[in-house]
């Protein structure tokens, strides 16, 4: 299956790379990137790293967006280090950026494959909704987008009612999140409850090859960042779950059809997801439905996740 990601590498992004360059039914046909974790220019430079890492060498990889539409952006350095992945140096990437941008080379890898290609989104959606400026067709295009975002049923991250992929541009998820693509929707409901704990962790760590050993590495200020909230030694795999859903759905084992929207005004709550979650739901409402897992097989992904790195 062709997979397109759009990312902010980024710790878990890191994670989701490897665990889709590890799957062999899954080909990445384009990496783009996005500001998010930290600037544009360094979740870019880790996508070139990353990729050369895991062994996609070749893969085009594109720079898209260095901002929100309207805010200014809020980077996630606290979470994922100065430099996205932990202070982690890589090696240089042999390789550079094509000349498109991150939303051009989504649009001619959709337009080449119509109904073929699969796109995993987890950033901020700002490259997806300048995609669908290009291309207004895109959600008829693409078989399948997974987004790594909002939190409906549970507290924000980034803020106490926001996720922060979604917070940290929401008139570009309100916009992807109206369009009518086939769609699911992972949010905090489900990657909050999936957490990498002590004993996983030292699994992880005792893997002998270079990409596990270097991804254990990234955790350990990620780690400490999550230690800082939760007092305990835990993080969460938000987008290497929603990777790992994109290539097998069945991981997925309760979800809702359901219209989400993206609050754009609220004094205390831009950037929140609210979906209809009535039982006497408005069902008049036109708004396109994206697929919202409610409970997914946590442990099998974890396991899933760590033979992908063995
Ligand atoms: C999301 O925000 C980023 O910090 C992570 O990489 C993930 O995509 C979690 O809210
Ligand atoms: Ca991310």
């Amino acid at each position: 299956m062709p997979v397109f990601v759009d990312c902010d590498p980024g710790i878990d992004d890191a994670f989701a790379l490897a665990y889709l360059a590890a799957q062999p039914n899954v080909e990445v046909v384009g990496v783009g990137t996005v500001f998010g974790n930290t600037t544009v220019t360094a979740t870019t430079d880790n996508a070139l790293r990353l990729v050369e890492l895991f062994g996609l060498d070749g893969v085009a990889v594109a720079m898209g967006a260095s901002r929100p539409f309207v805010q200014p952006p809020r980077l996630g350095q606290r979470v994922h280090g100065g430099n996205g992945l932990g202070g982690v140096e890589l090696a240089a990437p042999t390789g550079g950026t094509i000349a498109e941008s991150a939303a051009e080379l989504l649009v001619r890898l959709a337009r080449s494959a119509p109904g073929e290609l699969d796109v995993l989104a987890v950033g901020p959606l700002t490259n997806l909704a300048l995609a669908l400026g290009l291309e207004p067709e895109l959600p008829t295009l693409v078989r399948h987008l997974v987004i790594m975002g909002g939190a409906v049923r549970v507290p924000g991250n980034i803020a106490p009612h926001a996720e922060s992929n979604i917070y940290n541009d929401p008139e570009a998820a309100e916009i992807v999140l109206g369009a009518g693509f086939n769609a699911t929707l992972v949010a905090l409901d489900v990657t909050m409850r999936t957490l990498a704990r002590k004993p996983w962790l030292e699994k992880l760590a005792a893997l002998d090859n270079e990409r596990a050993q270097v991804c254990s590495r990234f955790l350990e200020h990620y780690v400490e960042w999550y230690a800082s909230i939760f007092g305990e030694r835990v993080c969460a795999m938000h987008d290497p779950l929603a990777a790992a859903i994109l290539v097998d759905p069945s991981l997925v084992t309760e979800s809702v059809d359901v219209a989400v929207r993206v609050e754009l005004r609220g004094e205390h709550t831009r950037g929140a997801t609210v979906a209809d979650l009535r039982v006497s739901r408005d069902f008049s409402d036109e708004r396109p439905q994206l697929n919202l897992p409610g409970e997914v097989a946590s442990e099998e992904f974890l396991q899933r996740m760590l033979a992908a790195m063995r």
